[in-house]
């Protein structure tokens, strides 16, 4: 795999791509120091595509904010559960398949490992906003662009928008401690794997993640 536009971090930015060898930490430390061509999006892409890519990554948080708003003000947290389970993957397939492009969430720490888990590109754009967020960056707005060569001379576009943890998301992501038990045990039964617990106010919850062919 190779990344593009050409750039003198060639060789850290593959290492840090392709190998699942590394840790979160070192990922993180090396993200840091060569992330500088992945803050704006590449040159190479058309404004068409940012936009677009922007556009639908917005979308999927906008549809999701205002009904997860409104399932947990007429249902309470246990009937909003599904709003999170079944309303966000129907939102992002249809607006992939309206974009051509394949759109999901992942998690810093994960609820559902089938759907939410990072692959290595996603990680490392995790690691990234970590460390933007630890260097002081705002949170708001913050997207990891890339364009990667695969096998065939195709181009892939990789974006992430990253996803913060607000007051609404406490009842379902806070200290496991602060989770009404009804509502606890409704998600222990449905994701026996549950890690996403533990958060609060202002931390990195996980990210948009958009995947396009450009050609
Ligand atoms: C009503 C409970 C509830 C609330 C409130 C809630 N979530 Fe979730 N969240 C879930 C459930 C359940 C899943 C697993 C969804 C699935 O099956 O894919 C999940 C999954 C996620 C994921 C995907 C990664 C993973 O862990 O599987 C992200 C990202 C996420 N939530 C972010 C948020 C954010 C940000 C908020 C606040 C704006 C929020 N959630 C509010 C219940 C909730």
């Amino acid at each position: 795999m190779k990344i593009l536009p050409p750039s003198s971090k060639l060789s850290i930015k593959t290492l840090v791509t392709t190998s699942t060898a590394f840790c979160l930490t070192a990922m993180a430390t090396l993200a840091g120091s060569a992330n500088a061509q992945e803050l704006s999006p590449p040159v190479s892409l058309e404004n068409a595509t940012i936009e677009s890519t922007r556009a639908m990554a917005n979308e999927l948080l906008t549809q999701l904010g205002q009904k997860l708003k409104l399932a947990m003000s007429t249902e309470g947290p246990e009937g909003a559960v599904s709003v999170c389970k079944e309303t966000s993957p129907a939102i992002a397939k249809s607006l992939s398949s309206k974009h051509g492009a394949q759109m999901t969430r992942v998690g810093t720490r994960v609820r559902n490992p089938v759907m939410g888990t990072p692959n290595a590109w996603q990680k490392e754009a995790l690691a990234q906003f970590e460390n933007r967020l630890t260097k002081g960056e705002p949170a708001a707005n913050m997207e990891y662009w890339k364009v990667v060569d695969i096998d065939n001379g195709k181009h892939e576009l990789q974006y992430a928008k990253a996803i913060m943890v607000q007051p609404v998301c406490l009842s379902c992501h806070g200290p496991a401690s602060e989770i009404p038990t009804s509502l606890a045990e409704k998600i222990r039964i449905e994701y026996p794997q549950d890690q996403a617990t533990g958060y609060s106010v202002g931390k990195l919850r996980g990210a948009v993640v958009i995947s396009k062919l450009l050609n």
